[in-house]
């Protein structure tokens, strides 16, 4: 799904302290590999609290373009009927994978081992980054590829009609290289072996648990050894996603910075492969609790209640970086208002997200009054509290532009965005649903 090319400016005003229970919405990664294991199951998977924002939706009409049949019923339920493994067919169009990485990147995986061909698009943000880092891995299974300039997109992928087993190190802390890789081995005979120096995400290796894969993991000498035994078919599954925990950051900093706040967030998943932001604030001195504890869609969840609080600065060890990837931005925000300066260290896969996350935060910091220091893969944030004032260029990134939106609700001055239309891309109705709780943001007049 294309944007026009319109931008949405924005801008966001102090606000006098956020109230109300909210939900966010469902959890991208797990909404990714729901639809795309669904689509290479055997039967009728369904789907409650899929995140319906333009990255997922994406992927669904990808996982139909492949022979899968999705459908949304009235219910909000998605239904997704698998075509069994091997079953997914060269598809008629283009698959347009907008703004979203992990959708091109697992989808890539997914299609590797099946003899089809199909050409992968994105927007100019998807287009600029690297894929080589899935395809080098891939093309060991015999899949082959053309690819543009830099091994970035648009890229033609031919799948392999008789995929050799790959053991792959991970050369990069990256969910999406280990699920690809993954994912080509489960239509390949023999075993596939991803070797995990540092562990990431791992929604991947649960989610294909409980799909009825032949899957293993084991730890040796410290690395994670994930082993899945290829060519077994998979089982439709009724699955619930919980709420996004790097969705709920959003909020969850808004509260803190914003005097006078109490709010609850509903339904948060609790991953630990997810939560480095909830430590790292609790470490600031953040008053967060989790409330009824449950299970939910295989994973650990509960309700977190949130007060404004005052922060102070941390240094935060390179080790969590892959627990709170998504999280720098909104943490830099929170950093800006604590007493004392926070340290981020281990940031160099900020640099390919879908900006330049480093440089961009940085920026978006700078225009907003704050002190910052950076090198190569750290970033260090001056706290005390914003001016504000300025208007911080997003680059087609929604976690940027809600980011600097959260800033406004407790800088001196309003701080606005040049897009906020990127935001429908993870968080469809995040300005209604912060300012339903006592925010201020608003549509901001394009200056002649
Ligand atoms: C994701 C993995 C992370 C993360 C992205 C979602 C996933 O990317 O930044 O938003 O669902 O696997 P990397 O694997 O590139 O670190």
């Amino acid at each position: 799904m294309s944007h026009s090319t319109t931008p949405l400016p924005l801008m966001s005003r102090k606000a006098q302290g956020l109230k109300g229970t909210i939900r966010v919405p469902g959890d991208k990664s797990m909404s990714h590999r729901a639809l795309m294991f669904g689509a290479v199951a055997r039967g009728e998977t369904t789907i409650k609290g899929l995140l319906e924002a333009e990255d997922v939706i994406n992927t669904a009409k990808a996982m139909a373009a492949l022979g899968a049949r999705v459908e949304r019923y009235r219910d909000g339920t998605w239904h997704v009927e698998g075509v069994g493994i091997g079953g997914l067919k060269s598809p008629p169009v283009d698959l347009d994978f907008g703004n979203s990485g992990t959708g091109v990147r697992l989808a890539i995986g997914l299609m590797a081992s099946t003899p089809l061909t199909a050409r992968c698009v994105g927007d100019a943000s998807l287009s600029k980054r690297p894929m080589g880092r899935v395809t080098k891995p891939l093309a060991q299974f015999g899949t082959r590829f053309e690819t543009s300039e830099g091994d970035r997109l648009p890229l033609t992928l031919h799948g392999a009609g008789d995929a050799k087993p790959v053991t792959y190190t991970l050369p990069v802390a990256s969910a999406q290289v280990k699920s690809a890789v993954l994912l080509a081995g489960l239509n390949t005979a023999g075993v596939t072996t991803v070797i995990e120096p540092v562990a990431t995400r791992d929604h991947t290796e649960r989610m294909l648990k409980s799909f009825g894969a032949k899957i293993a993991v084991t730890d040796k000498d410290g690395a994670r050894h994930i082993t899945l035994e290829g060519r077994h078919e998979l089982t439709a599954q009724a699955i619930d996603v919980p709420g996004d925990p790097s969705s709920a950051a959003f909020p969850m900093v808004a509260a803190l910075i914003s005097p006078g706040s109490e709010i609850v967030i509903e339904n948060i998943m609790l991953n630990p492969t997810r939560t480095g932001l909830f430590v790292t604030l609790q470490e600031m001195g953040a008053d967060i609790t989790f409330e009824n504890r449950r299970q939910a869609g295989g994973e650990d969840v509960a309700d977190i209640r949130v007060r404004s609080s005052r922060l102070k600065g941390v240094r935060v060890p390179p080790e969590r970086a892959p627990s709170m990837i998504d999280e720098y931005p909104i943490l830099s925000v929170a950093a800006s208002f604590a007493e004392g300066t926070t340290r981020m260290e281990g940031l160099e896969e900020l640099r390919v997200k879908e900006s330049d996350r480093l440089a961009a935060v940085e920026s978006g910091l700078q225009v907003n009054g704050v002190m910052t220091h950076s090198g190569r893969d750290w970033l260090e944030v001056q706290g005390g509290g914003a001016p504000g004032g300025g208007t911080v260029t997003t680059h087609m990134d929604h976690r940027i532009a809600m980011s600097f939106l959260v800033m406004g609700l407790a800088s001196r001055i309003h701080t606005s965005v040049d897009d906020s239309a990127f935001i429908a891309t993870s968080f469809p109705g995040f300005t209604d649903l912060m300012n339903g709780m006592g925010a201020r943001m608003a549509p901001k007049a394009v200056e002649q």
